[in-house]
């Protein structure tokens, strides 16, 4: 599914960079891609899909 319709960012995208570049919010996010800098439409369910995916890995870990 994509989350930013703008530039093509998908939810699996954004879960892919949290696990590999360590991303932990949507300030990290930005710098790796182009999410929310058009419309910023995509800004909100990103942070929620990296706050919703963070939590899933910290109790797999734990
Ligand atoms: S949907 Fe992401 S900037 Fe428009």
């Amino acid at each position: 599914m994509f989350v930013c319709l703008c530039h093509g960012v998908s939810d699996k995208t954004i879960r892919k960079l949290v696990v590999e570049e360590g991303i932990t919010d949507i300030r990290g996010l930005k710098k790796c891609t182009a999410l929310g800098s058009q419309c910023g439409k995509c800004v909100r369910p990103a942070k929620e899909i990296i706050n919703e995916f963070a939590k899933d890995l910290f109790k797999q870990a734990s």
